[in-house]
């Protein structure tokens, strides 16, 4: 008899509870797999080539866009270019535009030449009632300019707050899927990612873009790190001007432009970014330290992959930069993801603490494994075309790197071949010589060791 045995006795309650329960809920709605609409739905095209190019093809219907970057690198610029081309074609755009006043709008649009755009702007912080004017104005595009600026009603913690920020994002996810509008929303992000910054949105929203900061100079990046409608690491690459931001055509060309090839310290690679090859320049620099601990900075590129390629260079390549400053950078303001570019960068150092310029048209490929062994790349093929494209003759490659037409390939294998193989004879010049006072270097610092053949 069932209600003698312990399990059943306590199991009882709990059986009926969960009955009654079921009873209550009304089932969720169901859809079979197959009925479903195809592909992410329809994308709107901004028609600004390398920010449709980053999106994965376009705006799609019903989905939110996280577009983050450092203060001052050219969100507000492009949010209001590609609101003014979707304008233009027809579409109904609404700019929230909590960060400034439509003066300061209308001012950056007439400089964008936009100014007669038909934009709706909404100047309001609240979040709920900016969203709803969104919706009665029939809006087929959202940008919300930016997430900081705004705040939810009912929240004690101040705008842009960690607090505020997961509502809104909640808010926005619920607006965009549930109104079926394409929603863009810029956010603040500094070079430290703040943990309370806009990163918090990133498992929210649908598509994350982030400019890539160069302090100086016009390029700008604009990468996907998320996109559920397309490949992450896509990159749009802009040229900031008096008259906003430019589709940069040619990128590799763009970011080859500063290439110098006298300077010591430059080497030319290519990474894939998303779907294309682009070519890059590494470019180091190493002088004296007059420091106990010399300096390494890295800009571009993780300061631990600095210390790895200069620790691989000391220990299989016998070159060491022991007692010199080093500082290393990727020309455009690109941050390299992509070990493929670790030859170049190994390239690039042995340049610069020799102070011997590379070959001009010789290019880097190759992985650096900690035993100093040259690995090949994935993609080879496409890099070298690329390479090739832009005038490269010579590639040092890792062995057995299939050959392409148009670019001779130099095999090397390890650390120590390819220092051989960067060529010319080294410079007559030590690298002390003409250093301040001392014609020799303190013995304390002494300098490189020449590379034994
Ligand atoms: P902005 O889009 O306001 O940056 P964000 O929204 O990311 O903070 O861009 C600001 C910078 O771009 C500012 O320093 C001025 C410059 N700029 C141009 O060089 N050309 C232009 O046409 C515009 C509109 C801005
Ligand atoms: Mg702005």
């Amino acid at each position: 008899m069932e209600q003698f045995t312990g399990a059943a006795r306590a199991g009882a309650p709990a059986a009926q509870l969960a009955s009654r329960r079921r009873a209550e809920v009304a089932p969720a709605a169901t859809i079979a797999l197959a009925s479903v609409p195809d592909g992410a739905g329809e994308r709107l095209a901004t028609e600004i080539p390398e920010f449709d190019r980053a999106l994965g093809g376009g705006l799609v219907a019903g989905s939110l866009v996280l577009v983050g970057g450092d203060p001052g690198i050219g969100k507000s610029t492009l949010m209001l270019q590609a609101a003014a081309r979707l304008a233009l074609r027809g579409v109904a755009v609404t700019y929230v535009c909590g960060e400034e006043s439509p003066r300061q709008v209308r001012l950056r649009a007439a400089r964008l030449g936009v100014e007669s755009a038909p934009i709706t702007l909404v100047p309001e912080t609240n979040l709920e009632s900016a969203l709803a004017a969104a919706e009665a104005n029939g809006a087929a595009a959202c940008i919300i300019d930016s997430i900081q600026s705004v705040y939810v009603e009912g929240l004690e913690s101040r705008a842009g707050g960690p607090a505020q920020l997961a509502e809104a994002g909640a808010r926005l996810v619920a607006f965009a899927k549930g109104a079926g509008i394409a929603t863009i929303v810029t956010g603040h992000v500094t070079k430290g990612g703040e943990i309370a910054g806009p990163r918090l949105l990133e498992h929210l929203v649908d598509v994350v873009l982030y400019f890539e900061g160069a302090e100086s100079g016009a390029l700008r990046v604009l990468r996907a790190v998320k996109n559920r409608f397309g490949a992450t690491d896509e990159v749009g690459v802009f040229e900031m001007t008096g008259a906003g931001l430019r589709s940069v055509e040619n990128p590799s060309a763009a970011f080859l432009e500063s290439h110098d090839p006298e300077a010591s310290g430059c080497a030319v690679t290519a990474v894939v970014e998303g779907s294309r090859p682009l070519a890059v320049e590494l470019q180091a620099l190493a002088v004296p330290s007059f420091l106990a601990t010399p300096r390494r900075i890295a800009a571009g590129m993780e300061t631990s992959r600095l210390h790895l390629l200069l620790a691989v260079l000391a220990r299989r390549g016998g070159l060491n930069a022991t007692n010199l400053d080093v500082v290393a950078t990727v020309s455009g303001g690109m941050r390299l993801r992509d070990p493929g570019a670790d030859l170049a960068v190994l390239a690039a150092l042995e340049s610069a603490i020799r102070d011997r310029p590379l070959d001009r048209w010789t290019a880097y490929l190759g992985e650096v494994a900690l035993s100093g062994a040259i690995r090949p790349v994935i993609n080879s093929g496409r890099r070298l075309q690329e390479l090739a494209r832009l005038g490269f003759r010579r590639c040092l490659v890792a062995a057995g790197t299939p050959a392409i037409e148009g670019i001779t390939l130099i095999p090397v294998t390890n650390v120590r071949e390819a220092l051989v193989a960067t060529g010319a004879p080294q410079r007559n010049k030590p690298l002390f010589e003409g250093d301040g006072a001392t014609a020799t270097p303190p013995t304390s610092r002494r300098p490189p060791q020449p590379l034994s053949p």
